[in-house]
């Protein structure tokens, strides 16, 4: 088959691989990227059921580029970049690691097969995870950890140990997560999932190939009967036009859902200090706040001082916003939080400035008259990061950039320790 010499302006190299659904392409003016050509074919069983489906192609892009847009705005590391042709869009280009990510919320599928006695519907807490290795020929076997560590693969000088399985397996479950929260928003419950991950030019592992409605079991209020994911098509004995179009349709509507997924809440995160002396303290509970995308003000009054003033400015960001938590940053006495927290319903953080006179200072922040439920930490990370776990209540993106940080914390951790031993 003639190959296309361009795309949406991109000029096409060689056929790098073409697989089910897919072709890729090298971008010789793009050093380090590819075009990934989406084809109008629905296929199932490794490949076993196939259809032309016009039209699939583009919803699949789609639903792909909106997907990724939300794991990145999260903060995980993917290879996609940006839609450039309606069936077509460039990512990083990757050695593909030749394993199937899944992860389950629930029991159903192949799963039950695999596991005699297993209910359908057994809710996995937390999700399970499970590593097919990518074969067509042999029905993409289920592989052990120790498996995929076995076969030492090696990809862009990358060796795919036990640091680089446990990094993939904890990624996997938080693409998971922070998709199942997405769709909670709708009311769709995601059952499974697929994922692949690759090593890019600069031996980074990046979450790659695409993620559609090929990719997971989506069943809107929870209900089995109510599936508008690729299984609708799996399930099919006798392929009509017109059970095409139905499965058409579903994915059409999953990628229109995809546009209202986005958090609806709106948030602040409020820090008062006492006086401008306190303001280096504040901007640095201010950064590491808006490192993790929280809207930040940073306010100046006195509570001993001038009360009225304080209470005055903290009605106003009461009457304006959902999700808020404020913030306190007082030295010597701070009545600043106390006074805050006694005449808020919302949830107030002490942050005293650091002192030589801290400890004995603390106290008033800690001691506090009955009925204050104020909270105190005396770092500005911790108390950037305390607001951030009470915003990520209702905001699953702040609550997934969380999560990606303690990962990449684990990560830095073992990466470090890796090298202390290479040393040694
Ligand atoms: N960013 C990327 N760089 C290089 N190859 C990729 C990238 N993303 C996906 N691929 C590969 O493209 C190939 C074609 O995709 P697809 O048609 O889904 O194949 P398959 O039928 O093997 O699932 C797959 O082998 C997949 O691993
Ligand atoms: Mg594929």
């Amino acid at each position: 088959m003639a190959h296309p010499k361009e795309v949406g302006g991109y000029n096409l190299g060689r056929l790098i691989i073409e697989g089910k659904t897919k072709q890729v392409f090298d971008l010789p003016e793009v050093p380090g990227h590819c075009l990934l050509l989406n084809k109008d074919r629905i296929t199932a069983g490794d490949g076993v059921k196939a259809h032309d489906l016009e039209g699939k192609a583009a919803i699949s892009n789609q639903t792909n580029a909106k997907v990724f847009e939300i794991l990145k705005s999260a903060g995980i590391k993917t290879a996609f970049v940006k839609i450039v042709a309606p069936t077509a869009f460039i990512s990083k280009k990757c050695e593909m690691i030749p394993i199937e990510w899944v992860t389950r919320r629930l029991a159903t599928g192949s799963f039950l097969k695999r596991n005699p006695g297993v209910k359908e519907g057994f809710r996995f807490t937390p999700p399970k995870q499970e590593t097919f290795y990518k074969d067509d020929a042999n029905h993409d076997p289920q592989w052990s950890e120790e498996q995929i560590v076995s076969a030492n693969f090696n990809f862009n000088g990358v060796t795919i140990g036990q640091d680089e399985v446990d990094y993939m397996r904890k990624a996997t479950i938080l693409v998971f997560e922070i998709l199942e929260k997405a769709w909670a928003l709708r009311d769709c419950a995601l059952i499974d999932m697929k994922i692949e991950f690759g090593v890019d030019s600069e031996g980074n592992i990046l979450l790659a190939d695409i993620i559609d409605s090929d990719s997971w079991r989506l069943w809107p209020s929870g209900d089995k009967r109510l599936m508008v994911d690729k299984q609708v098509y799996r399930n099919l004995t006798n392929v009509t036009a017109a059970d095409l179009d139905t499965v058409k349709r579903n994915f059409a509507w999953v990628k229109d859902q995809l546009d209202h997924l986005k958090p609806n809440v709106h948030h602040k995160v409020v820090i008062f200090m006492g006086s401008p002396a306190d303001q280096a303290h504040c901007q640095n509970i201010a950064k590491v706040a808006r490192d993790l995308g929280l809207n930040v003000d940073l306010r100046i009054t006195s509570a001993h001082k001038a009360t009225e003033e304080t209470l005055r400015i903290m009605q106003q960001y009461e009457d304006t916003h959902g999700a808020l938590v404020f913030i306190a940053v007082a030295g010597r006495s701070n009545g600043l939080g106390p006074v805050l927290s006694g005449n808020t319903s919302y949830p107030v953080i002490n942050c005293p400035p650091p002192s030589e006179k801290l400890v004995q200072d603390i106290w008033s922040s800690l001691s506090v008259p009955s009925g204050l439920g104020c909270a105190t930490v005396i770092y500005p990370d911790s108390a950037a990061l305390m607001a951030a776990q009470i915003i990520g209540l209702q905001d699953y993106i702040v609550w997934a950039r969380l999560r990606v940080k303690q990962l990449e914390m684990a990560t830095s951790l073992r990466q470090a320790d890796k090298k202390l031993r290479n040393q040694v």
